[in-house]
């Protein structure tokens, strides 16, 4: 393909090069130079990530495909992660940017959310310089700095979007980043035409946090403990408790921002504790991974050396899925 692509390049620029000698030296030389021009753009194109159909482009059956085999344990952010992704990228003129806040408790699957959104969005994935992660307490780690950070994170988000809109910011820790910087990303989140002449409307925005993660482990004990069946919960459930326990809880960064009550966050998506089960599956998929056959007894030797509470009842992996890779050097 690579090759054949060139051909063509050099094809079209022979033909210029014929189609022009019929024309004065002056404008043959501004044409050829042109073509060169175009044709060194197409090459850089081909083998240089750019911001344009060969680099960025949404597969929805990809995304469905990979939410569906493999994430496991999550059948309510798997809806509504789909859903909202589809629903955007179809949509040529979205009103403003996509904002998805994902909540849980950790090893639930937030990051590897994100990094299967980037997957299926670009072809370069999390390694696609149009994906930006930040990490609070890595990029924003002193209170005092703040000032600075509001400014260069400001300049980052438009410099980026400016060079392509179709850009994607992940926002780590969002529960740990300081609400004066949360509000200084929030004018690039609303409802605006063109904000200094850059237009944010086609980018992504995913916030993750571990806030709302207790009240969610709450609502799936209830459900366990009146043996109701995981997959019957819904966001209906969840819903109100994540909404007091993150919003009105003047410890989380959220509480203090004006980011909810000005509607900017267009999904919440709560992340189920995981059971022993999921691990099970994220053992095997890990096996897979690394080449090796998914071994039942393996996965039963990681998922046994887990640790999970409550204490007596011991249901959800108290570290998700986290640290398999580790028990797997072990035993596999
Ligand atoms: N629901 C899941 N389905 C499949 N794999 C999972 C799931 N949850 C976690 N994993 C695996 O565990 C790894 C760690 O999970 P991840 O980093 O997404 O957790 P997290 O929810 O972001 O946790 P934290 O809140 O601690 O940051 C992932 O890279 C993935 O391999
Ligand atoms: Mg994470």
């Amino acid at each position: 393909m690579k090759v054949s692509g060139i051909c063509l390049c050099l094809h079209v620029l022979l033909t210029a090069g014929v189609l022009v000698n019929a024309f004065d030296p002056i404008t043959t030389t501004v044409l050829v130079g042109v073509g060169t021009a175009a044709l060194g753009r197409t090459i850089y194109n081909y083998f240089h990530e750019s911001c344009d159909k060969k680099w960025i482009a949404f597969n929805a059956t990809g995304l469905q495909t990979d939410l569906d085999e493999k994430l496991f344990g999550q059948h309510i952010a798997s809806r509504i992660v789909l859903k909202a992704v589809n629903g955007f990228m179809n949509n040529e003129n979205p009103k403003k940017p996509l904002v998805l806040s994902l909540h849980g408790w950790t090893g639930t699957g937030k990051n590897f959310v994100s990094k299967l959104i980037a997957e299926n969005v670009y072809k370069e994935g999390m390694h696609s310089s149009f994906v930006h992660l930040f990490t609070s307490t890595l990029h924003f780690p002193h209170p005092s700095q703040i000032a600075t950070y509001k400014s260069q994170l400001q300049q980052w988000i438009k410099g980026n979007i400016s060079n392509c809109e179709r850009s994607l910011f992940i926002f780590d820790e969002m529960d740990k980043m300081h609400p004066g910087l949360i509000d200084s990303i929030k004018p690039y989140l609303d409802y605006y035409d063109k904000l200094d002449g850059v237009s944010y409307r086609k980018s992504i925005f995913i916030f993750l946090s571990n806030a709302g993660g207790e009240s969610i482990v709450e609502t799936a004990l209830d459900f366990w403990r009146a043996g109701r069946d995981r997959e019957e919960m819904e966001l209906k459930d969840l819903e109100t408790s994540l909404s007091l326990s993150v919003f009105n809880n003047n410890k989380s960064g959220f509480y203090r921002t004006s980011l909810i009550d000005k509607n900017l966050v267009d999904f919440f998506v709560p992340f189920l504790p995981l059971e022993y089960k999921h691990i099970i599956q994220c053992t095997k998929a890990e096996m897979k991974a690394r080449g090796l056959e998914p071994d039942q007894n393996v996965a039963n030797k990681v998922a046994k050396d887990l640790v999970y509470f409550p204490k007596f009842d011991r249901v959800f992996s108290v570290k998700g899925c986290k640290t398999i890779d580790s028990k797997l050097d072990y035993y596999a």
